[in-house]
């Protein structure tokens, strides 16, 4: 059975590495953070996310490990994958540095101090996190080139993921097809036996295509989203249309309806969450740094960017400002507690920059969560939705959360319901 190594234990990483285990692998972890690599060490996960953690516990310790001798377990495996982030870097583009920095792990546990390979072992390199088009063959390939004899002994490929948070597992396990991006034959081979036996459809594909179907289905959701929210907008405009049932009896249509997309093509806050807008945003610079300016993209993003502010307009539209401002939902999207580029922290900042700065909030399971990772936005966190309304002079309902349409049956204060879901 082969060995896999996983080089960051995130939301990709942790599902990639239980996945691999899943199927009898041993899996070997690698994480940065001594917290997180602590928490799951004690069996838990480090964020919310359904049914991972009877997986992390069905697997901890027997064939899934959490490591602190990279070497060792780089040693060991056939596959090294890199599930690390690839965060907003300069003027938007990708930053690459976790995963340059896990690549040079890789390469210094496999060669001696005169850069000579330990063994002659092929191994594949496989990078799972989000990377622009081109930055396989562009960047990845003659970086390992350049490290000298031990390139021969690797296969270079790519395998983007397309799970979404709230369903990390489901939608590994079952997901719609698996797509990789290789060069080599002797990689396509080994990448063919790693995933054979999950019994999905895999898709062998150049480096560039590989990456770049990733972007494409990230960038089609992001288009889709300001696409819905441009309409609403257009909609409040010209006045006297019910957005929410638009959008409902648009969703009738045989060809939207029980396609699952639809939830991306209703207005809302505006996109958020750790992928569509770096996403987004890297797809627009690398396509720059190209020489192809793409204007829809480009509308795509600034849509969005407007989202919060029209959003704080429409809220404080005749409010004092020493009025309390109730906020319903902190996470980028309910069922999780993830807040990376949440549109709450953006509507937030924008009532104080406004003015307002008399702010409380609520969120099912995500309060902790935005503290800690908004430590300058200084508002209230309150334990209920009931307690905000009662404090709240208007309240604004941020993020979806199915318990947030009882918030009506509270009285008759004046409700923003952001998500169109009353
Ligand atoms: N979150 C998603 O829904 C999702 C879906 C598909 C693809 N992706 C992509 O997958 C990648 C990871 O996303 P995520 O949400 O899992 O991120 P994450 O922030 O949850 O996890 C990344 C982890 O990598 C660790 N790390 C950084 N450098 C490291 C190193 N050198 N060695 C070991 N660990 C290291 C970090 O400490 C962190 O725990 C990104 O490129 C993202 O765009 C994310």
């Amino acid at each position: 059975m082969p060995a896999v190594t996983v080089f960051g234990l995130g939301f990709v990483g942790l599902t990639t590495a239980l996945g691999f285990s899943h199927l009898g692998y041993t899996v070997y972890g690698i994480e940065v953070d001594e917290r997180r690599k602590e928490i799951l060490r004690s069996g838990q996960l480090p964020f919310v996310e359904p049914y991972m953690d009877e997986v992390l516990k069905e697997h901890l310790g027997k064939d899934f490990f959490v490591c602190d001798d990279v070497k060792r377990a780089v040693q060991k495996s056939d596959y090294i994958y890199y599930c690390v982030g690839t965060p907003y870097g300069k003027d938007g583009a990708a930053d690459l540095t976790y995963l340059f920095s896990a690549i040079d792990t890789t390469i210094e546990a496999l060669t001696d101090a005169n850069g000579n390979p330990l063994d002659d072992k092929f191994r594949c390199l496989v990078t799972k996190s989000t990377i622009p088009p081109s930055t396989t063959s562009d960047k990845i390939v003659p970086y390992v080139k350049s490290k000298g004899k031990i390139a021969d002994n690797l296969g270079i490929c790519n395998n983007p993921e397309f799970l979404r948070e709230g369903k990390c597992w489901e939608d590994f396990i079952n997901s719609d097809r698996i797509v990789i991006g290789v060069d080599k034959k002797k990689s396509k081979e080994l990448m063919g036996k790693l995933y054979e036996p999950m019994g999905r459809p895999i898709f062998f594909v150049s480096h560039s295509t590989g990456e770049f179907i990733k972007y494409l289905s990230n960038t089609l959701l992001a288009t889709l989203i300001s696409y819905s929210n441009e309409m609403a907008q257009v909609a409040d405009t010209i006045g006297g249309i019910d957005v929410a049932s638009a959008f409902k009896i648009l969703h009738m249509d045989k060809r939207w309806n029980g396609c699952n997309m639809t939830s991306y093509v209703y207005p809302g806050c505006g996109y958020g969450g750790y992928c569509l807008p770096k996403d987004t945003c890297a797809l627009l610079s690398q396509s720059e740094v190209k020489g192809y300016e793409p204007a829809i993209l480009r509308e795509v993003i600034n849509t969005n960017a407007n989202r919060p502010r029209i959003i704080a307009s429409n809220i404080t539209k005749d409010l004092p400002k020493d009025a309390c401002i109730g906020i319903l939902g902190l996470s980028f999207k309910p069922e999780s507690d993830d807040v990376r580029d949440t549109p709450a922290s953006k509507i937030i900042k924008e009532l104080m920059a406004m003015g307002y700065s008399n702010i409380v909030a609520y969120d099912p399971i995500a309060n902790k969560e935005f503290a800690f990772r908004f430590p300058d936005i200084k508002i209230t966190l309150l334990d209920s939705a009931r307690d905000v309304y009662q404090k709240a002079d208007v309240i604004a309902i941020t993020t979806a959360w199915k318990e947030f349409k009882e918030v009506p049956k509270f009285g008759d204060k004046k409700i923003f319901d952001c998500r169109y879901m009353l």
